[in-house]
């Protein structure tokens, strides 16, 4: 590893969608997951992020679209104490994050955003954590945040140590393997009442369906990985929407139960069917919010979002390809202020 520098570098990464979900953490306090998870990473649905480290600062300093808020500093401050601690550094840093898309309403905005800041503070700091570290470092940030490092196709995996080293995200094939599109219907764009930490939890510790959940998501991935090596769709559809509707039941039968669906979500998981019966290659998955995401082939993607356009309650339609990875944008060394 160079030495560290505290310089200041801007990055942007995409969202992504998980086919097979991670729901549930194993115990301790390294945010590992209970399940692997696989997932596409949408272009259209990126943040960009300035991290600038700076030894005159006294805190770390936190803007997100416009807006600074305590508890969001706190998490990011504690994630930077991480970084800082692995660097051997002690500087602060002034953070400036832009999302353009809808914040927190089950749009993946904390892996975009936990990317984008991992691979930002790491060419602030003139350092290359490697491809492993830099995933441990995303997922230390959210659970989804090191499938957002990569374009196309990409795998978190479980992993079976303690320490978490081996629970990483990998590419597992580029967006030009087979070019779906994902069609959200924005069924409410506000925040979702409960953030997806603490709908997991809970439902890790009260639902009598999360064994099973959990039990069965291993042959999910599996599958799901073979029949998008195989550019098959239709077994695709079927194991996506299954895992999407078995991490929902587990949260439903949570007590209390945790619904994050609003009406035009069932109607727009409905309108999905009703399309595939019809023909249309397209199926729904559904996350910690109430937006419908279908992923279609793009020669759908029209039909899809006239459609899930025309759903009761549907407040918006946002299209997009897959994306690409992470990347700098720009970094400066900043040795001014060293
Ligand atoms: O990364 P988190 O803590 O926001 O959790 C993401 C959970 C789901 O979006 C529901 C599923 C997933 O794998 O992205």
């Amino acid at each position: 590893m160079n030495r560290p520098r505290p310089g200041s570098a801007t990055a942007r990464a995409a969202a992504n969608i998980a086919l097979i979900k991670y729901w549930g953490k194993r115990p301790g306090m390294l945010n590992l997951p209970a399940t692997g998870s696989l997932s596409l990473t949408l272009g259209a649905l990126t943040t960009t992020t300035t991290v600038s480290f700076d030894p005159a600062l006294k805190t770390d300093q936190v803007t997100i679209n416009g807006h600074d808020d305590p508890q969001v500093t706190r998490r990011i401050a504690a994630w930077l104490d991480l970084v800082r601690a692995a660097a051997g550094v002690t500087w602060h840093a002034a953070i400036t994050s832009r999302n353009d898309f809808p914040t927190a309403a089950g749009l993946a905005s904390s892996a975009s955003g936990f990317a984008a800041l991992t691979v930002a503070a790491e060419a602030a700091l003139g350092i290359d954590f490697g491809a492993p570290r830099r995933a441990v470092f995303a997922r230390r940030g959210s659970g989804s945040a090191g499938r957002s490092l990569y374009g196309g196709f990409a795998i978190q995996h479980r992993g079976e140590r303690d320490d978490g080293e081996d629970a990483i995200a990998e590419p597992l094939f580029p967006a030009a393997h087979w070019p779906l599109a994902a069609v959200i219907a924005i069924t409410d764009p506000r925040p979702k009442p409960v953030a997806s930490t603490d709908g997991m939890t809970l439902t890790a510790r009260t639902s009598p369906y999360y064994p099973a959940w959990v039990e069965s998501s291993a042959a999910d991935l599996a599958a799901a990985r073979q029949a998008i090596a195989a550019r098959d769709f239709e077994r695709l559809a079927a194991l996506a929407e299954h895992n999407c509707l078995k991490m929902h039941a587990s949260a439903l039968a949570a007590d209390p139960g945790v619904v994050y669906w609003r009406g035009a979500t069932v109607d727009g998981i409905d309108a999905v069917r009703e399309l595939r019966a019809a023909g249309v290659p397209v199926f729904f998955t559904i996350d910690a919010g109430p937006q419908v995401k279908a992923i279609c082939l793009p020669a759908a993607q029209d039909r899809v979002r006239e459609r899930l356009a025309a759903v009761p309650g549907v407040h918006q339609v946002i299209t997009s390809a897959l994306g690409e990875p992470a990347e700098v944008l720009a970094a400066e060394p900043g040795g001014d202020r060293c």
